[in-house]
């Protein structure tokens, strides 16, 4: 070969592994603020060394809500709409983004197929497949093994075996000091606070939050005794606080020992597992307590990844996607981030039910999860879920005594809202 040649073909070659005119970088939303890549990070690098592009993160705020209304202003605004490439989204809100996200039909080559059915058919709009699944979320109990044992308490199927346990076990902790605390969950203000609040409805009472004709109707008596009933864990079983803390604040109650109970979601069991956990070992997990109203069912949460359809490189930002959602990554963070595959065949993997009974209950939970009535609330969710989750706020923080002017007030302005259709 001639010098000539072999320089060209060795130009060729190096062109090809640095690809300087195709390597891209793509912006990307996966994470909070403090930690703008977390869920997504080692499996973002895996994709960058295969492929030579490049992702930058842009945080999202902490508060799922808060993260729509980010996305929606950025989406939306013709100055910012091509900012983005790949953005994560939560379940409960693809429809109110769906229209500024490409299809993905025309990427996957089929890849849809291999996930839960109905997880693709919230991500399906007359615009095509929006997104792809990346996890599937539902309420748990988390609980201190070690305590229960030492205690002799069994794993509470009720709320009511909850509170008493959660009493006398906080009792026996504290032995003259106030920080321990029998239970804590999500109630700052927030869709978190909604998640708990469905679930309370369906095993306490008060629920359905919409009835067979459409109507919310919350001034009820078993809401009210619901809601009383919840207050009156705080202050008592659970630390005042609590009505400030978010899933990640209370994950963090829970993992420094300061609780005996918390309800929150999967990824909190990997954190509590990790070697530098102080409760590594300690753990327990079990389905959210039941009541009165029948036996204890999480709520269904989940996030997805879509891809911008004002993106500048939609095929490398589809594949991207791709990589994220694939059986692979998925393994992956079940195994290192308890992050629950939306894929049946993941269900099975052995290395996956190896890890313990973990994936197995959080399976179980799944089946029977409730979920949110977004899609009878259709584009009024997002409001009826935050007023409702602001004013149920005000009424656990506050002194008010009883619950029935706040609910009634929510009615009266639910159904003036009602008037103009969902
Ligand atoms: C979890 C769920 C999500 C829900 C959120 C509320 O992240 O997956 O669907 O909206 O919690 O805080």
């Amino acid at each position: 070969m001639s010098l000539i040649r072999s320089l060209l073909l060795v130009v060729a070659l190096l062109g090809a592994m640095t690809s300087p005119a195709r390597a891209v970088e793509l912006v990307v939303t996966c994470g909070t603020i403090g930690s703008p890549g977390n869920f997504c990070e080692s499996s973002v690098r895996r994709w960058e060394h295969a492929t030579g592009h490049r992702v930058r993160f842009v945080p999202l705020p902490q508060q799922t809500t808060e993260q729509l209304d980010f996305l929606r202003l950025s989406l939306a605004q013709p100055e910012t709409s091509s900012d983005l490439d790949v953005v994560l989204l939560d379940a409960i809100w693809i429809n109110f983004v769906q229209q500024y996200l490409l299809d993905l039909g025309a990427f996957t080559d089929g890849a849809e197929q291999a996930h839960f059915q109905a997880l693709i058919d919230t991500a399906r709009f007359e615009g095509g497949l929006k997104a792809l699944p990346l996890w599937s979320d539902v309420g748990l109990l988390f609980y201190r093994r070690d305590l229960l044992e030492k205690h002799g308490a069994p794993v509470p199927r009720t709320w009511e075996e909850l509170e008493t346990i959660a009493a006398e076990v906080q009792a026996a902790e504290r032995n003259g000091q106030s920080d321990f605390w029998g239970l804590v969950f999500e109630a700052s203000a927030g869709e978190g606070l909604t998640c708990n609040l469905v679930e309370w409805m369906s095993s306490l009472g008060g629920g359905p939050m919409v009835d067979d004709d459409g109507a919310v109707i919350l001034d009820t008596p078993d809401l009210r005794a619901t809601l009383r009933r919840v207050k009156s864990w705080i202050g008592t079983i659970a630390p005042p606080e609590v009505t400030e803390l978010n899933n990640e604040t209370a994950r963090r109650f829970f993992q420094e020992g300061r609780a005996l109970f918390m309800r929150n979601w999967p990824y909190a069991w990997s954190l509590s597992q990790t070697e530098d956990s102080p409760l590594r070992g300690k753990v327990g997990v079990t389905s959210v307590p039941g009541g009165a109203m029948g036996p204890g069912r999480g709520v269904h949460g989940g996030w997805y990844m879509g891809v911008n359809a004002q993106s500048h490189n939609p095929e490398i930002a589809a594949d991207l996607v791709l990589h994220l959602t694939s059986q692979a990554e998925q393994l992956h963070r079940a195994l290192f981030q308890s992050q629950n595959p939306t894929r049946p065949a993941l269900y099975v993997d052995p290395d996956v039910r190896a890890i313990s009974d973990f994936f197995e209950i959080v399976y179980d939970g799944l089946q029977g999860a409730i979920n949110r009535p977004n899609a009878q609330l259709r584009q009024s969710y997002i409001h009826v879920s935050t007023v409702f989750a602001d004013r149920v706020n005000g009424y656990l923080a506050g002194t008010e005594p009883d619950p029935s002017v706040m609910l009634n007030s929510l009615d009266v302005h639910l159904a003036r809202m009602r008037r103009r259709g969902w």
